[in-house]
C-alpha cells in the first residue's frame, strides 16, 4: 500500500472509528458471542490476493464489533476504567504510522527524548519529587516483575551475575497484602523467589489496607530465621475495593531491612493528578519504585504504564546488556531505554500520552475524574440508603463495592444470589459489572470512570440492579 493509498483508507478507517464512538452508547455493554464463534466467522486460510478495503470493514463489522465488550461504553462498569481518550488514538496513530523502532537512542532519539518528557510531564502532574525517573512499560505487571527482580540483585548485591538465587545461603522473602494484585504474586514467582517465600499479608479488615503490624512481624521472623526480607510490594488502590497500604508505615518496617518498596498504583494512580487525593498516597516519596497505568483511567490506549524508579542506575545494571551491534559512541551520556526493562524493541508509547495531554490538557482530565468521584459517592449514597443494600467498602475512587442482601440469607445462598443479579445485569446487555471476593463472599464492584459516564448512565444502573434482584429471587 502507498502513501496515497494510505491516505484514501485511513480516512474510511478513522470516519469508521468515529462512528463506532458515535453508536457505542447503543450496543449491547457485553459481547454475547460463544467461544469459537469469531474464529469460525474468518477464513480458516489467509488472502493470497489483495482484498478490498470495503471487505475488511464488512468484517469489523460482522464479526469484530459484536465480539466486543465494549470498554468506551458509558455503562462499562466492569473491571476498571480502560478509557482511550480519541486524543490519544490520534498519538497511537502517528506511532503506527511512523514506524519508529526504539532499540538504542540512535535508531530514534525523538522516541526516547519524548519518553522521557512525557514521564517528566506526568512525574509534576502528579505532584511527585524531582527524584523519580520513569519510563513506560506495557503493564503493570512488567512494572511488578522488574521491581521484584530488581529488589532481588539489590539484596544480594548482583547475584545474577554469579550463581544466581540458586547459589544464595539464604532464601530471599517478599511481602504483599493478600489484597494485592494476581500479578504481584506472579512477578514473585517468576522473579525466583518461589512461592515458600512470599509472604501475603493479612489487610486491617477484610478488603482494607495492608496491617503493618503483621508486615513488621513477619519480617522479623523472617530475619530471626535466617531469611532475607528482600522486597515489599504496596498497593495503592487495591483492585476488588480500592485499599490503600499505609505507604509511610510500610517503608519505614522496610528499611529496617533494606527492603526494597515497590509501589503498585496500577489503576489508582491517576487519582494523584489531584490534589485533594494525594494524602492517599503520602509516604510515596519513601519508595523504590512505583508503577501506574494512564491506559486505565487517565484516558490513554493501552500499553501505557509509568515505571518510576529512584536509581536508574540500580534498574540499568540489573537489565543492561551490551552487544556489539547496538553499541554507540553516545553510550553513557543518552538514556538507552532497552536497559531499562525487558524488550529490545520497542514502540514510539509516549506519544499516545503526549497527545493526550496536549489535546485534553491536565485540567479538563481533573474535571473528568472529580465527576467520577463525585457520581461513585452519589451512588454509594444512593444504594446504601436503599433496604436490604450495603456498600462494602469505604469509597475511596470511583469503586463501589456493593452486596444485595434478601432477608436473612446468608452464606452460600447469598453468593448464589449475588452472581445471579450481576449475570442477569450483564447478560441484559444494559450494562457491565464485575463480581469480585470480599472476604470469602461475593460482591460486585461498580466501577465508575468510563469516559462516557455521566450520573444518567449510573440512574439507568440502579434502576437495572433492582430490577435483576426482583427478578432473581
Ligand atoms: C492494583 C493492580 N495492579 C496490577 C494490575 C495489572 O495491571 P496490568 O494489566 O497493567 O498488568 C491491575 C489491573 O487491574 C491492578 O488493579
Amino acid at each position: 500500500m502507498g502513501p496515497e493509498e494510505f491516505r484514501q483508507a485511513a480516512h474510511e478507517l478513522v470516519d469508521w472509528v468515529a462512528d463506532y464512538r458515535l453508536k457505542v452508547a447503543d450496543l449491547p455493554v457485553r459481547s454475547d458471542v460463544a467461544p469459537g464463534e469469531v474464529i469460525a466467522a474468518l477464513p480458516a486460510v489467509p488472502p493470497e490476493a489483495p482484498e478490498p478495503l470495503d471487505a475488511l470493514i464488512e468484517d469489523l463489522d460482522r464479526v469484530i464489533v459484536p465480539g466486543l465488550t465494549h470498554t468506551q461504553h458509558p455503562r462499562n462498569f466492569a473491571w476498571f476504567p480502560s478509557n482511550a481518550s480519541l486524543s490519544s488514538v490520534l498519538g497511537d496513530i502517528v506511532a503506527a504510522g511512523i514506524g519508529a523502532l526504539g532499540i538504542t537512542w540512535q535508531s530514534a532519539p525523538a522516541l526516547t527524548e519524548l519518553e522521557q518528557v512525557v514521564c517528566d510531564w506526568a512525574r509534576q502532574l502528579c505532584g511527585l519529587s524531582e527524584a523519580w525517573s520513569g519510563t513506560i512499560y506495557d503493564g503493570a505487571s512488567t512494572a511488578s516483575l522488574v521491581a521484584l527482580l530488581v529488589a532481588r540483585e539489590k539484596v544480594t548485591n548482583g547475584s545474577q551475575r554469579r550463581g544466581g538465587l540458586q547459589a544464595e545461603d539464604y532464601p530471599l522473602t517478599a511481602y504483599c497484602s493478600t489484597e494485592a494484585h494476581s500479578a504481584v504474586t506472579k512477578a514473585a514467582l517468576l522473579a525466583g523467589y518461589g512461592a515458600e517465600n512470599l509472604r501475603l499479608v493479612p489487610p486491617r479488615r477484610p478488603g482494607r489496607e495492608m496491617d503493618v503490624a503483621a508486615l513488621a512481624s513477619s519480617m522479623a521472623d523472617d530475619a530471626a530465621a535466617g531469611r532475607r526480607p528482600a522486597a515489599v510490594v504496596a498497593t495503592a488502590g487495591t483492585t476488588a475495593t480500592t485499599a490503600f497500604d499505609p505507604l509511610a508505615e510500610v517503608c519505614e518496617i522496610a528499611g529496617h531491612y533494606g527492603a526494597f518498596v515497590h509501589v503498585d498504583a496500577a489503576m489508582a494512580g491517576s487519582a494523584m493528578l489531584l490534589p485533594e487525593c494525594r494524602e492517599l498516597f503520602a509516604g510515596i516519596e519513601a519508595a523504590d519504585s512505583l508503577s501506574w497505568n494512564p491506559h486505565k483511567w487517565l484516558g490513554s490506549v493501552l500499553e501505557t504504564s509509568l515505571f518510576y524508579v529512584r536509581q536508574p542506575e540500580l534498574l540499568v545494571s540489573v537489565m543492561s546488556t551490551n552487544p556489539s551491534f547496538l553499541r554507540s559512541s553516545l553510550d553513557g551520556s543518552v538514556v538507552q531505554y532497552r536497559d531499562w526493562g525487558l524488550p529490545l524493541g520497542r514502540r514510539f508509547r509516549a506519544l499516545k500520552l503526549w497527545a493526550l495531554l496536549r489535546l485534553e490538557g491536565a485540567e479538563a482530565i481533573r474535571g473528568r475524574m472529580r465527576r467520577d468521584l463525585a457520581n461513585a459517592q452519589r451512588f454509594a449514597s444512593v444504594v446504601g440508603q436503599e433496604t436490604g443494600w450495603t456498600v462494602l467498602a469505604p469509597v475511596k475512587l470511583q469503586t463501589v463495592c456493593v452486596r444485595h442482601t434478601p432477608g436473612e440469607m446468608s452464606g452460600e445462598a447469598l453468593d448464589k444470589h449475588t452472581l445471579a443479579w450481576c449475570e442477569a445485569v450483564n447478560s441484559s446487555g444494559l450494562a457491565h459489572l464485575t463480581p469480585a471476593l470480599l472476604d470469602g463472599r461475593w460482591m460486585v464492584r461498580v466501577s465508575v470512570g468510563a469516559e462516557a459516564t455521566e450520573w444518567a448512565d449510573l440512574e439507568a444502573l440502579w434502576a437495572l440492579m433492582q430490577l435483576k434482584v426482583k427478578a432473581v429471587l
